[in-house]
């Protein structure tokens, strides 16, 4: 077997700093004192004992109502330690630390203090000396934001941590992150994906925005274009009284679906915080009722229609069971209808919301408070994201009402915008806050004006969360293109939003650090690999074996991968006398992978010898790659099509090259007896994938797209193909 990982091999500057201060560098940073006598290995560890008194405590402060006991959280760690430091521990209860032992307890909830002076839940006490490591949490929550810290410094100091003891407890109770879940869809494994990357940098909250529309251009479009425009409402319900209001199934969660987002997140610590919009962005419900529409405006709803209220406590109603959060958004984003109607709407749902569920609501920041209106109720929380619609502090904070920080500072348009970056500001992380061009923290909304800003204990911030928007819709972007948006964003957020102070020498090392080795997602499409060659089959070492049994006789082969890694083929296609495989729908060859992200060269030396339309030359867990008959991938739902396409009846080199945010084909002619070309080394010329996005119904912009690679089955039933393949590789290189 070979060790791909090797969680201590780089050189640990970074361990050095940690040992003499008083701050461990760990993302966030994490308060410690060091007794400077010593440090405890990991490797020595051989059990997590949970303390027995506290296996079954849950912490009911939070914001899920589906918090983990201790014990379940115990048993994620212990999961956590042998995917990503190859620790093997038995999981025990008892009353004492064992030697060698990680021991997980609960302490004086009231020793941990958040910016405002108020005790949180979330806290914890690292405890490390010669006879193992103690993690104390205010609760079982905060004892699990303990064992992200020991994860992280066993991989930053070469698995050593020093002896010593640190309180630590987030400044912030929000901290996370919104996907624009609406105008892209994104299955429920990614959103899970995400929540471990959130929650592996101390992150809890990941509000889900489930429904919008594209812009609707009122000075443009028809109302018959209207009508057609893309607009999403991604649950899926199979109640009578909203049959037709989610589109799609394929690309709408299911309750089960829901929940088992909802679970897998909550079971590391992040809640998933719906957000179902209305009365703007409200298009997806308008197609469904016409009769709902503003008349100014067919993608807002005119609240004092009879049937809006009644249609929005419907919707609501039907779904705020399947939601296991306390709070949920009810949108109510940049209306441009009445404010006292919009004030009323508000009022009305945070009502009817509470009444049904026991629920609080949020919305945008909107229509501020003013002595005219009949105002927004003040247990109404705000999630301000513009100075243009409001002023966070002087607005709402002095009114009493509390805000959450989504300041559009940290604002991404996914691939293409005229107003917002493709990837977080991360250095506004380091020099964001105007009072003194230091670090920015969740209570600074301006970054220009320091007097826009409240005091940083001010009980009312409520934290902050950083939205993704897909404005430009399904097809601009492949789901992996909003983690990619947000991967440094994240652990430079998540730092600060617990109030963390790294700077960003100490945050790049660090983060580079960590990065290959968070558990419970592979966003990268990472594939372990001993040099730049994943795989590398021929067809020639092709070896066959018969069997026979009482349903008969049939024959297996072997193809071995000759990287070295052990990845060896499998299929049931025949061989042809020239020692290739034979593909066709009737047979299938399969690799042990199923998808490579970025970088990578996938090549292929083949003939098609006949091929329907949408063949699928090579699929994967991701993409495939079709002849449409021009040669295209399909990803996340959308096709992306080149003006080429395959010959057939003539042996090919075929390549795909993910080469950072783009993606690269080419297409050589070659014979039987040419070796697949070194990589970097084809000189056919390429063309690129594109996205093409429509802005606005005014003009398209032309994009690149960065597809990870299909690798996981050529043939099989679907495949619409018959042809031979010799060779294929994947490598690291692009
Ligand atoms: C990491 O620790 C191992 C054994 O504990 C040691 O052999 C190795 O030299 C250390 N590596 C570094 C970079 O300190
Ligand atoms: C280490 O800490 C544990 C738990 O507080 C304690 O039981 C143990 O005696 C300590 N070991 C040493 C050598 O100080
Ligand atoms: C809203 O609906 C009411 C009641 O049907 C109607 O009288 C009014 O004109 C509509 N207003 C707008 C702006 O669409
Ligand atoms: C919110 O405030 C309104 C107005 O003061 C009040 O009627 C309502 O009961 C409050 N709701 C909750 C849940 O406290
Ligand atoms: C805000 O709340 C404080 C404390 O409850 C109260 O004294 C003050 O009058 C309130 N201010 C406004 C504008 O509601
Ligand atoms: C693509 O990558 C380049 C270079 O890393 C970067 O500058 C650009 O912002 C990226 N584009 C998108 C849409 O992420
Ligand atoms: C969902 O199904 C529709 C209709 O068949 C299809 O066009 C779309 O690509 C599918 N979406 C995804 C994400 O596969
Ligand atoms: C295909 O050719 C058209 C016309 O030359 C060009 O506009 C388009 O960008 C090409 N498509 C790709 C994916 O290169
Ligand atoms: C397929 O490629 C041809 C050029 O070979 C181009 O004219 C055509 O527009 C392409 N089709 C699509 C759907 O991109
Ligand atoms: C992508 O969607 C936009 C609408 O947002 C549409 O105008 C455009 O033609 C689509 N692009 C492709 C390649 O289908």
């Amino acid at each position: 077997m070979i060790i791909f990982r090797k969680p201590y091999a780089w050189l640990t500057a970074l361990s050095h700093v940690a040992i003499v201060t008083s701050r461990l560098v760990g993302i966030p940073i994490v308060p410690f004192t060091a007794s400077d006598d010593g440090v405890y290995s990991v490797t020595s560890l051989k059990e997590l004992v949970v303390d027995s008194k506290f296996a079954e405590s849950r912490d009911e402060t939070g914001e899920t109502l589906i918090p983990p006991s201790l014990q379940e959280f115990a048993k994620t760690f212990a999961a956590d330690l042998s995917s990503t430091l190859d620790l093997d521990v038995t999981v025990s209860n008892g009353n004492v630390a064992t030697p060698d032992s990680i021991f997980l307890t609960l302490g004086d909830p009231s020793k941990y203090l958040d910016v405002t002076g108020a005790q949180t839940a979330e806290g914890y006490t690292l405890s490390v000396n010669s006879s193992g490591i103690v993690i104390s949490g205010a609760s079982p929550l905060g004892a699990w934001w303990g064992t992200r810290t020991v994860l992280q410094q066993a991989i930053l100091s070469n698995s050593s941590l020093p002896y010593g003891e640190g309180d630590d407890a987030p400044g912030w109770r929000n901290r996370g992150m919104m996907l624009d879940a609406a105008r892209h869809y994104y299955p429920p494994e990614f959103v899970i994906e995400l929540c471990s990357y959130m929650s592996f940098f101390k992150q809890n909250i990941f509000q889900i925005h489930l429904s919008d529309n594209l812009y609707n251009n009122v000075a443009l479009y028809s109302r018959e274009r209207s009508l057609q425009l893309g607009a999403w409402f991604r649950l899926w319900s199979d109640s009578e009284d909203l049959a037709g209001l989610a589109k799609l199934q394929n690309e709408s969660y299911t309750k089960d679906q829901y929940e088992e987002m909802q679970s897998a997140c909550a079971s590391r610590g992040v809640t998933l915080l719906p957000e179902i919009e209305a009365p703007g962005h409200s298009l997806a419900i308008i197609q469904w009722k016409p009769e709902l529409a503003l008349n100014s405006d067919i993608s807002q709803l005119n609240i004092s229609y009879p049937d809006t209220i009644p249609t929005m406590k419907t919707i609501w109603s039907t779904f705020l069971p399947w939601f296991q959060s306390k709070t949920v958004h009810i949108g109510a984003d940049e209306y441009t209808g009445d404010p006292n109607e919009y004030n009323r709407f508000v009022n009305e749902m945070a009502g009817y919301i509470h009444q049904e569920s026991g629920k609080a609501i949020r919305i945008w920041g909107t229509f501020p408070p003013k002595p005219e209106y009949d105002n927004v109720y003040q247990n109404v929380s705000v999630q301000h994201w513009e100075f243009f619609e409001d002023d966070p502090y002087h607005d709402y904070i002095l009114n009493n009402y509390s805000v959450l920080n989504s300041d559009d500072t940290f604002y991404t348009v996914n691939k293409w915008s005229g107003s917002y970056p493709q990837v977080v500001n991360v250095a506004r992380t380091f020099n964001g806050n105007p009072a003194d061009g230091g670090i920015w923290q969740p209570f600074v909304f301006d970054t220009k004006v320091a007097t826009n800003n409240p005091e940083k204990a001010n009980a009312l911030v409520l934290g902050a969360v950083t939205p993704l928007w897909n404005d430009y819709g399904p097809n601009a972007t492949v789901f992996s293109e909003a983690y990619y948006a947000w991967k440094d964003g994240i652990p430079a957020l998540g730092d600060k939003q617990w109030g963390g102070d790294l700077s960003a020498s100490e945050f790049t090392p660090a983060f580079e650090a960590l990065l290959p080795f968070i558990p419970g997602q592979n966003l990268d499409r990472a594939i372990p690999s001993a040099s730049s060659t994943i795989f590398e089959y021929d067809s020639k070492a092709a070896v066959q074996t018969r069997h026979y049994s009482f349903q008969g006789v049939w024959t297996d082969t072997a193809v071995a991968d000759q990287s070295g890694n052990g990845y060896d083929a499998t299929t049931d296609c025949p061989l042809t006398e020239d020692a290739t495989l034979s593909i066709s729908p009737s047979c299938t060859f399969s690799t042990p992978l199923s998808s490579k992200g970025r970088d990578y060269t996938l090549s292929l030396k083949l003939k098609v010898d006949s091929a329907d339309q949408d063949a699928v030359l090579i699929s994967g867990g991701d993409s495939s790659l079709q002849l449409t008959p021009n040669l295209s991938l399909f990803a996340s739902g959308n096709y992306y099509r080149l003006n080429m396409t395959v010959p057939t009846g003539t042996w090919v080199t075929l390549s795909i090259v993910g080469r950072g945010n783009h993606t690269f084909a080419s297409v050589a002619e070659t014979s039987l007896d040419e070796a697949l070309p070194e990589v970097g080394s084809t000189t056919a010329t390429a063309e690129e994938f594109l996205a093409v996005l429509g802005v606005n119904g005014e003009r398209f912009v032309w994009a690149p797209i960065a597809v990870e690679a299909p690798i996981k089955q050529l043939g099989g039933a679907g495949a619409g193909w018959t042809g031979e393949l010799a060779a294929m590789r994947l490598s690291s290189v692009a």
